[in-house]
């Protein structure tokens, strides 16, 4: 039965935003605020999966039975993916991971004098696309958060970070995205096709969602 597949395997994911120092008491962070990945983590243990989490900064607790790796930075949430990748059985990248960091974190509290600041940021590197690239063995999932043009930009990261399935949310919906404790999403899979989900707690969702991936997975 589906249910039983994930049992003796090992699921990485991945939850929360980062944040990008900006100097010593300041960052770049977003609204994320960790719930969907727990969720998804929390269900996986439940299916018998050995889960690793590796959250940024939220006030969750650590879900019990999951081996919780606790990051900061995009670069730190990189470093612990990679280093859990190669022998995973399924990923899922629940995070909200910074595309770009300021250039330079100052040492010091950046004082205040004049009217303007300028912060030079940086691009991050996309750690799934990466994910996507070395895939081997690995059922690889992905999130997409979107304010417009949420089917076309979805398919677009699906094919460039050759995932297996993508979970695409329109943020800008009530009931829906960063913080909230319910989702509206639509699944989009590597072939093609789509489904729609209705709305639904976080948890039911991530129950949803690992039910459709034993079913892809065992096909
Ligand atoms: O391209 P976009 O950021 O919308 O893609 C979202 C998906 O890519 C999420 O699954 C997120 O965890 C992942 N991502 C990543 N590294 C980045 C940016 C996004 O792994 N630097």
């Amino acid at each position: 039965p589906a249910a039983t597949i994930l049992a003796g395997k090992k699921v990485l994911v991945t939850a929360g935003g980062t944040r990008e120092p900006i100097d010593p008491v300041r960052y770049i962070g977003n609204r994320s605020s960790g719930k969907m990945g727990y969720a998804l983590a929390v269900k996986a243990a439940q299916m018998a999966a050995k889960v690793v989490l590796i959250a940024g900064p939220t006030s969750l607790p650590d879900p019990p039975g999951v081996c919780v790796k606790k990051v900061e930075t995009a670069a730190q949430m990189r470093q612990a993916v990679l280093a859990e990748y190669d022998d995973s059985d399924l990923v899922i990248k629940a995070a909200a991971v910074a595309d770009y960091r300021p250039q330079l974190a100052s040492p010091q509290k950046i004082k205040k004098s004049e009217e303007q600041l300028t912060l030079t940021l940086e691009k991050n590197p996309d750690i799934l696309r990466e994910l996507g690239a070395k895939k081997t063995h690995q059922f690889l999932v992905g999130f997409a958060a979107e304010t417009e043009n949420l089917l076309e930009y979805a398919t677009e990261k699906l094919q460039k970070k050759n995932l297996d399935m993508l979970v695409a949310n329109d943020v800008t919906l009530p009931g829906a995205g960063f913080n909230a404790d319910t989702n509206i999403v639509k699944l989009l899979y590597r072939d093609g096709h789509r489904e729609e989900l209705p709305q639904m707690t976080k948890i039911e969702l991530a129950e949803k969602i690992l039910a459709k991936i034993c079913e892809h997975i065992s096909k």
